[in-house]
């Protein structure tokens, strides 16, 4: 079975969960991660991984000695990316993002460097939503950015509460299009 035929059936599974039919582009891939450094960064967190796209794209650039810490709350996600990715570096977790304090400090790490998320928060119950932003903002380095994409600016209020500083850029070279939060800690 193709991933996009795949992706397509876990969305079918669990609409608001998945949150999108197919995919990210590797587009969006390459928009997401084009503010991240790479060489410095040291502790990154990927939220709602899927089938990959944008895991693979960061353990391509990351630095030897880093770590990615992955939550992937789906069953069937979770459990073929495990199978597919190797990596000493890959800390894959089948629990939710609001967990993500717990598993640094079990792994010895306090704070990450880049928070970077697909989650479709525009489905969360409110409580939740609030609950992972807070979480993703407490884990940050003060110098740490927190990165999410979205099919539409209706997260902008809620991320602007939470985070000091905000950019928003836009690619079309996906579908749906999509726009790409990056949220700083504290400002520059
Ligand atoms: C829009 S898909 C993005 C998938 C992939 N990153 C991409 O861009 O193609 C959202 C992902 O978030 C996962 N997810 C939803 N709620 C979650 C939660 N509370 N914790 C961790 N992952 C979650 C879903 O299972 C799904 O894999």
């Amino acid at each position: 079975m193709s991933k996009k035929t795949y992706f397509l059936k876990q969305f079918w599974q669990e609409k608001k969960m998945v949150g999108s039919m197919i995919p990210s582009s590797r587009y969006l891939a390459k928009k997401m991660l084009q503010n991240v450094n790479f060489k410095k960064a040291r502790v990154l967190v990927e939220l709602g991984p899927g089938t990959g796209v944008f895991t693979r794209k960061i353990l391509e650039q990351m630095h030897s000695e880093a770590k990615l810490f992955v939550f992937e709350l789906n069953d069937q996600f979770y459990q073929n990316l495990q199978e597919e990715i190797q990596d000493d570096r890959l800390v894959l977790i089948h629990d939710s993002a609001e967990h993500i304090q717990k598993y640094l400090n079990d792994a010895g790490f306090i704070h990450a460097d880049y928070v970077i998320s697909s989650l479709p928060l525009t489905n969360f119950p409110k409580k939740l939503k609030e609950s992972i932003l807070k979480t993703a903002h407490h884990c940050l380095k003060n110098e740490g950015c927190y990165i999410q994409f979205a099919y539409s600016l209706i997260s902008k209020k809620v991320l602007e509460t939470q985070f000091d500083e905000m950019d928003i850029s836009f690619t079309p070279l996906n579908f749906p299009p999509a726009f790409i939060y990056t949220c700083s800690k504290t400002k520059n």
